[in-house]
């Protein structure tokens, strides 16, 4: 498995955070490698991650961005998971460019008023998908790549988002075949 050459902590960190996966709802390793790559083959620098969990996935993407020079928002309303998730930024030297946003992604992306991001990465309340999508549209800039994970897994909670952005001419969209499903959307 390719583990993008980190540094012994990095590999360490998620080596451990692996073994909780489920528990932590983190996404498949193969899907946060493919992020990873994306970042830096776009040279992303505005993240936004809806979705914290206790951090593994957010670590994966800053480490793309330590390369690009940008930066992670990542919002989570759930204060363990928070702890937890600032103590892994910690542990992988990334807590310098993450912003953990405490509180409900609704209201959270509404704060961001005249934040841009080029990257954004869903993967929180399932019936919610289309909302924050509805809610970003303004939010994100030409060309901008929007994924969303486990569109196949819960397939029937998030209808209503794949269709809304495959009926869309403002968007370019495939589903991927990665464990539970990661639907991949380009802002024309
Ligand atoms: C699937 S987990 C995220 C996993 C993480 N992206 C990873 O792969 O490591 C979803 C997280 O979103 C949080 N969440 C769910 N709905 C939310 C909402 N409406 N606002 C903020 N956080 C939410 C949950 O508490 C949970 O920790």
């Amino acid at each position: 498995m390719n583990d993008c050459r980190f540094d012994i902590e990095t590999k360490n960190i998620l080596n451990k955070l692996e073994e909780t996966r489920k528990e932590f709802w983190n996404l498949p390793h193969e899907s946060a490698n493919f992020i990873n790559m994306l970042i830096k083959i776009a040279k992303a620098k505005r993240v936004l991650e809806i979705g914290t969990s206790n951090g593994y996935s957010g670590i994966w993407i800053s480490k793309a961005l330590l390369e690009t020079g940008g930066k992670l928002d990542t919002i989570e309303f759930y204060q363990k998971r928070i702890d937890l998730a600032l103590e892994n930024f910690k542990k992988a030297n990334v807590n310098d460019i993450i912003t953990i946003h405490k509180g409900s992604a609704l209201n959270i992306i509404d704060e961001f008023e005249n934040n841009t991001f080029d990257f954004v990465f869903i993967d929180a309340s399932k019936p919610e998908y289309l909302d924050y999508f509805l809610k970003l549209e303004s939010k994100i800039t030409k060309n901008a790549i929007i994924l969303a994970d486990n569109v196949t897994s819960h397939y029937k909670k998030v209808e209503n988002f794949l269709n809304y952005v495959k009926n869309n001419k403002n968007y370019q969209c495939e589903l991927l075949n990665f464990d539970g499903g990661l639907f991949f959307i380009r802002k024309i």
